[in-house]
């Protein structure tokens, strides 16, 4: 079954689907995190973390700061803030389901959910030899400006592996349930993506129609990338209820 972030006031209490937005589009007022403003976790886009105050563009990716709102055990509440061409690398949410709301700028999201989730390979099988590669299907390839819809996304579907970059400053909020845990084994995986014409496993062999439709690449572990500089500062919003 799918755990999600029940606890916090005003995040529906099943996950918005079909029929959720027509009922939204009927004229109920929409959840909160969907109504969810800027101002309301103290964010305004003249903050120093939206400045790219680290280094000029030819020395790296620009750093990210992010700040826990909140967490527990059942889920946690996080902002990012991203200068223009920061790059959260393709990662994922295992066992996870994630809602993210962009509050300020616009990103270009790219995310995939894999192919055959039920399948995942077998490390002794002779197709996966080439390093791990699994087969994944793009979900969103797309730029997202504030203000949008609240996207989310499910351990298996809706794009549980995603990449975000800044073409603007933004900031944005994931409700992460339940959070990332080392020790229930829910650690971040970073992944490269590669096309899926340049590798070819017989087992997995796909005729043009099916490829093309499916919009397919192989993903690989790879460990977090040496350029990706996160820091961490404390939340100075206004609190959250715990309520
Ligand atoms: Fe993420």
């Amino acid at each position: 079954a799918v755990r999600h972030p029940a606890a916090l006031p005003g995040l529906p209490r099943r996950l918005p689907g079909p029929r959720h937005r027509a009922r939204a589009r009927r004229g109920r007022p929409a959840p909160r995190h969907a109504r969810m403003r800027p101002e309301d976790v103290g964010l305004s886009s003249d903050m120093p973390f939206f400045r790219n105050r680290d280094a000029p563009a030819t020395e790296g990716t620009p750093a990210i700061t992010h700040t826990t709102i909140y967490k527990s055990e059942k889920f946690s509440m996080v902002l990012f803030f991203l200068p223009t061409n920061a790059v959260i690398p393709l990662h994922n949410h295992p066992g996870m389901t994630v809602f993210n709301k962009l509050l300020i700028g616009s990103m270009h999201a790219k995310s995939y959910d894999w192919a055959d989730p039920d399948d995942p390979p077998n490390e002794s099988d002779a197709s996966s030899a080439d390093g791990q590669l699994r087969l994944a299907q793009l979900v969103v390839d797309d730029v997202f400006t504030a203000p949008c819809d609240t996207s989310v996304l499910f351990p298996t579907a809706g794009g549980n592996m995603h990449r975000f970059r800044a073409v603007a400053p933004s900031a944005f909020l994931d409700i992460l349930g339940p959070p990332y845990s080392i020790e229930e084994d829910r650690d971040c995986t970073y992944y490269t993506d590669i096309p899926y014409s340049e590798h070819h496993m017989t087992s997995n062999e796909l005729i043009g129609n099916e490829q093309e439709g499916r919009r397919l690449a192989w993903l690989k572990e790879v460990e977090m990338p040496r350029d990706l500089k996160m820091c961490s500062v404390r939340y100075g919003g206004p609190p959250i209820s715990g309520r």
